[in-house]
């Protein structure tokens, strides 16, 4: 039977990332690897991503050697080397076989000055290097009580993506975190997830054209686990999962890995 055109359109494999933020010694992060490795490592339906903090990154990234669990980090500078102390770059992650950098974390953003501009560098810079880049965007609680989620995305989208290629596009992994569902146990709704993951879709669809808007993957992060993952995951533009607090145990983490694996 030939394929169906408007269904191979539509599908996008989903994505479970952990961030394991600034948890887990290099030792912790290899046996938490371990055990997701040991029960999703050969998973195919669902992307698995793991993203340890830079002194875990390589030993974990050893742990997943031979399983299609992938790695990603948490940060990068937009230069290739230089000196700018504290900081690592892309080639430096591609030489320990990262394949993903979260980039534009509203915790970055809020506590390390990232910018909308800084965070585009960055992005760019990762594409130049065969990096993908999980975008992260996402609306404070005085923006979402201010009437102003939707423009406040949009800003992101726009600058953050700006210079992006058409052909670049469907690499990147954005990931809408409403700032106040992150870490709270306060989850958006799924009308409210999937409103602004709609909005974010067609913001891509302006900027991308509709073929390689419809080939990006937007994540969904804030508060996610096992019991709202479900309802989340099904909606037609949530395209997976950006995982802190859920993602620290590997049961929790796995069942989330399970749960996009069920979506249909
Ligand atoms: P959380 O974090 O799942 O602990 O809310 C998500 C994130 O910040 O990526």
């Amino acid at each position: 039977m030939p394929p169906n055109p408007l269904f191979l359109m539509t599908t996008r494999k989903k994505i479970i990332a952990g961030n394991w933020k600034m948890n887990k010694t290099s030792a912790e992060g290899v046996t938490l690897a371990q055990d997701v490795v040991a029960a999703v490592g050969k998973q195919s339906d669902v992307e698995v991503i793991v993203c340890p903090p830079f002194t875990a990154i390589e030993a974990v990234g050893k742990a997943l050697e031979g399983s299609n669990v992938k790695l990603g980090a948490q940060n990068m500078h937009h230069e290739a080397s230089g000196a700018f102390t504290g900081e690592v770059s892309a080639p430096m992650l591609r030489a320990i076989f990262a394949t993903h950098v979260i980039l534009g974390h509203s915790e970055r953003r809020t506590y390390f000055g990232e910018t909308d501009a800084s965070v585009n560098k960055k992005l760019l810079a990762a594409l130049k290097n065969q990096l993908k880049p999980i975008f992260c965007i996402g609306e404070t609680l005085a923006e979402r009580e201010a009437g102003s989620t939707l423009k406040v995305v949009q800003t992101q989208v726009e600058k953050g993506l700006e210079g992006v290629s058409k052909e670049q596009a469907p690499t990147v992994v954005v990931a809408y975190e409403p700032v106040w569902a992150i870490g709270t146990g306060k989850v958006a709704t799924t009308e409210q997830a999937q409103e602004v993951h709609a909005f974010i879709r067609g913001l891509l669809v302006k900027l991308f054209g509709d073929a390689a808007a419809q080939k990006v993957r937007i994540l969904y992060g804030g508060s996610m686990k096992p019991s709202n993952a479900p309802e989340l995951l099904a909606q037609k533009d949530i395209d997976g999962g950006l995982i802190g607090g859920a993602a620290l145990e590997a049961r929790s983490f796995v069942e989330l890995v399970t749960a996009a694996a069920a979506v249909k």
